[in-house]
């Protein structure tokens, strides 16, 4: 698959979030730049480009978080209710290991500087700047048949201290990018009984949030 085969439509209705059907294959750096720099693309506020993508591919960093997130599984799945626990046993939450590559997306709140155009009144703009980012990312994988699991059962500091983030510098994502067999047509918590996507009707309101 290449970028230019799929309208941005058709990549937006292919993305999934994976994490069972990584290949096993390492994504190649040509492909691998590419998605990067089509994160890199990103709208931001004050055009301050907080984000930076960490790429991790050493097999015992890979290890000692996933190991990391095994643990904090296990206190997700031991604080549910019994039924819910039943549902969630099943449900694959990351492909860490066997998608071979990291990418720990980061936030750096003091990047050009404390007059940024438009955050004086909402300072989390900073942050919806480094999810866009993200999703970019997410969606041209998507057109290049990589798949990506965003990987967020991990306690910050580890993570800091994982892949070495300097002082003030905050991890937003940690992305599991590998190529895959397939893309899912419906999401993992939707097969799974999770929960469903909500109908659009229910999301849009005209005039007020309660028209
Ligand atoms: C901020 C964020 C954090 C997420 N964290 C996890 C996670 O830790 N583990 C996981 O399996 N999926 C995670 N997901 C993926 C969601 O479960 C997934 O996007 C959602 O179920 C919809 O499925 P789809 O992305 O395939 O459409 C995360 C997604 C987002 C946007």
């Amino acid at each position: 698959m290449c970028a230019d085969d799929l309208s941005v439509y058709e990549a937006i209705r292919l993305r999934r979030d994976v994490r069972a059907e990584f290949t096993g294959d390492i994504v190649d750096d040509a492909t691998l730049w590419r998605i990067l720099e089509a994160a890199h693309q990103a709208p931001s506020v004050g055009n301050s480009q907080p984000w930076d993508f960490v790429v991790v591919r050493d097999p015992a960093t890979l290890r000692k978080f996933a190991d990391h997130v095994a643990g904090k599984r296990v206190e997700f799945r031991n604080a549910l209710p019994p039924e819910r626990a039943a549902t969630f046993d099943p449900i694959k939450i990351e492909g860490i290991t066997e998608s071979g590559t990291g990418i720990v997306v980061s936030y750096d709140h003091g990047r050009g500087g404390p007059q940024i155009l438009g955050r004086a009144t909402v300072p989390e703009t900073g942050i919806y700047s480094t999810v866009l980012a993200i999703e970019n990312l997410w969606l041209a994988a998507t057109a290049e048949g990589v798949g990506v699991g965003w990987v967020s059962f991990y306690d910050p500091a580890f993570l800091t201290g994982l892949v070495g983030l300097p002082e003030g510098i905050r991890p937003v994502a940690w992305l599991c990018v590998g190529p895959v067999h397939r893309f899912q047509r419906s999401p993992d918590l939707e097969r799974f009984g999770w929960r469903t996507r909500r109908p659009l009707t229910d999301a849009v309101h005209r005039e007020t949030y309660h028209g």
